[in-house]
């Protein structure tokens, strides 16, 4: 694709370097880093930046004598002159990978914040209701029929409530994600989903062999988020998930027969909450992406892709 420069920024662009040729100074170098800052904010890209520099170049070029030695001084000065003009984006793009590397401690932390509640809910929990069941049978013994009756159906509502209690803390942070890697995870995960939600769930796929832990827990974090969003907002009575591996990536699509959402025209959520944007840059963190297609006849279709 070609690149037109504007006039203006490429006689601004020249009457600098030009003065950095003549005059030379740190003070003229000062300038081309504003100047490179300044393109940078505008959306200026590199190459744009590149062409600008290589024609008010040819043009200085143009009116020195073809005396070998001036051109290289020139040529030397000028390269010295774009490194400065440039240094803005690569200050940027460490500045990102930087933001990227402490998002990706961030999720680490919040993965280990929720493996120690996980554990504390599933323990403490565990010890409490046990002191509560051996309470009750002691009541019970020493109570008349009906009485014991009642206990009975007492002792099996905290049976639904220890059995709600172990399926949530492995959801926080399943142990099996760790221990048995992804598809035994999102198959519990299912479960338990389809338990509360009444909703019909079919999974397939492959991962062919186990993720590192990143991977599995943004894939895991994804498939639940959207069957937290499907359960909540779809009025669906059907999910698909698919997982597949191809030469460059795992990818997980969760696709759902529900009334779709609102997408703007450019394709992205028109409202979205921190769910959508938690999925979106867990993924990014990782070099990858997340999609959403939706209509209101075929439901909504939420993909994400992870480079291996
Ligand atoms: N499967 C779906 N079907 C229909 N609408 C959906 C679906 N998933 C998301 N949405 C819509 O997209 C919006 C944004 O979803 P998102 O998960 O980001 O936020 P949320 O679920 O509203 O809140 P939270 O921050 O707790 O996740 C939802 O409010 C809902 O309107
Ligand atoms: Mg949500």
């Amino acid at each position: 694709m070609a690149i037109h420069a504007h006039v203006p920024q490429q006689t601004a662009y020249k009457k600098l370097l030009s003065s950095y040729l003549d005059n030379g100074g740190e003070s003229a170098l000062t300038v081309a880093y504003e100047l490179g800052r300044r393109n940078l904010q505008n959306g200026t890209g590199l190459l744009e930046l590149a062409e600008v520099h290589q024609k008010a170049l040819d043009e200085v070029l143009g009116t020195v004598d073809d005396n070998s030695v001036t051109r290289r001084d020139i040529n030397r000065a000028a390269s010295r002159f774009l490194s400065e003009a440039i240094s803005p984006f690569e200050v940027a793009r460490l500045s990102s990978r930087n933001a990227n590397d402490a998002l990706i401690k961030l999720y680490e932390v919040f993965e280990s914040e929720a493996k120690r509640i996980a554990h504390r809910l599933h323990d403490e929990s565990a010890q409490m209701l046990a002191v509560v069941y051996l309470e009750l049978a002691e009541i019970a013994k020493d109570s008349p029929d009906h009485t014991a009756e009642r206990i009975l159906q007492v002792v099996g509502h905290l049976d639904e409530v220890s059995s709600q209690l172990r399926s949530l803390s492995h959801e926080l942070r399943p142990i099996i994600l760790d221990r048995l890697g992804l598809l035994p995870a999102l198959r519990a995960l299912v479960n338990g989903v389809r338990k509360r939600s009444g909703l019909i769930i079919d999974i397939s796929g492959d991962t062919e062999g186990r993720l590192d832990s990143q991977r599995e827990t943004v894939i895991y974090r994804t498939v639940q988020e959207a069957l937290t969003n499907v359960s909540r907002h779809a009025k669906a009575s059907h999910v698909d998930i698919h997982i597949w591996r191809d030469s460059s990536c795992i990818c997980c699509s969760i696709s759902d027969n529900g009334n779709g959402m609102k997408l703007s025209s450019q394709g992205s959520v028109e409202s979205p909450g921190l769910g959508l944007i938690g999925i979106k840059e867990r993924a990014r963190a990782l070099g990858g992406d997340c999609e959403i297609s939706s209509c209101p006849e075929s439901g909504t279709t939420l993909q994400v892709m992870i480079p291996l």
